[in-house]
């Protein structure tokens, strides 16, 4: 549980938050080419960081808490936090969520996605889909006096008739100038449970969908999350803020 409180953004934070999110979301589009079978999760490390110092921004992660490289890039059944590294080679079949977080002007655009590594199974693809699928859902509960728990309800009804379990361990977090600031997002939960949203809080919903068990494993490096059960785990985020009238997505490129 966080305890801070949760900080309703004027409209000038806003508009930073916009435009931090869409260079998070660029960034993303700028590094979906290079994953293909033979590149190294440090290649994209690498050029995720070269491309956010060219754009006048800094990478979050790097030296966050620790944290070693520029960008998290979990391949196949790493939940999250995976490190890059020039030893690990993409495969055909894989599959890896690169986290993004690039600060512009001190405020933070958090986004990742799963992609696909040359053609995997239907089985992993259908994983992949339905986590997507989760923070649409997730997404789409976002309004005005709708409760926290409506999300984490959407998310795991959605994942576990389709078969799949919800990660418990890591959650959404309110996001501005801090990267990880209250309120919590947890993507299980009970609808009408939980604070109530309300315009200006902004925030990440960043489902991690497993195929087997939801328990979490953490490696020696202190960092690399994976399944306890080492079957494969997807994930997507999104920054959004509350509106007047529902949501917006801050991690959207624009035109998109
Ligand atoms: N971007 C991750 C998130 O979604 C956090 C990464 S923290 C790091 O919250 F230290 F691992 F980079
Ligand atoms: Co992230
Ligand atoms: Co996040």
């Amino acid at each position: 549980m966080r305890t801070e409180t949760i900080v309703i953004l004027s409209q000038r934070e806003l508009d930073k938050m916009r435009k931090a999110g869409h260079l998070a979301a660029k960034l993303l589009q700028h590094l979906e080419p290079l994953v293909k079978p033979g590149v190294s999760t440090l290649e994209l490390n690498d050029e995720a960081e070269r491309w956010t110092l060219a754009h006048g921004a800094k990478s979050a992660p790097l030296g966050y808490k620790g944290f070693p490289k520029s960008i998290c890039t979990s391949v196949n059944e790493v939940i999250c936090h995976g490190i890059p590294n020039a030893k690990q080679i993409l495969k055909d079949g894989d599959i890896i969520n690169i986290d993004v977080t690039p600060i512009v002007d001190g405020y933070h655009g958090d986004t990742s996605k799963t992609f696909l590594v040359g053609n995997p199974s239907p089985k992993v693809k259908k994983l992949v889909e339905v986590t997507e699928e989760c923070l649409r859902r997730g997404i789409a509960e976002v309004k005005p006096g709708a409760k926290i728990g409506d999300i984490g309800a959407a998310i795991q009804e959605y994942a576990e008739a389709e078969g799949f379990s919800v990660v418990r361990d890591f959650v959404g977090h309110g996001i501005s100038n801090i990267f990880h600031t209250a309120p919590d997002i947890p993507h299980y939960g009970t609808r009408g449970k939980g604070k109530r949203l309300r315009p200006g809080m902004v925030f990440t919903i960043e489902p991690m969908i497993n195929e087997g068990t939801w328990e979490v494993e953490v490696l020696s490096d202190k960092w690399t999350a994976v399944t306890r059960d080492r079957k494969l785990s997807a994930q997507f985020e999104h920054t959004i803020a509350v509106t007047e009238d529902g949501v917006e997505i801050l991690t959207q490129a624009e035109g998109d």
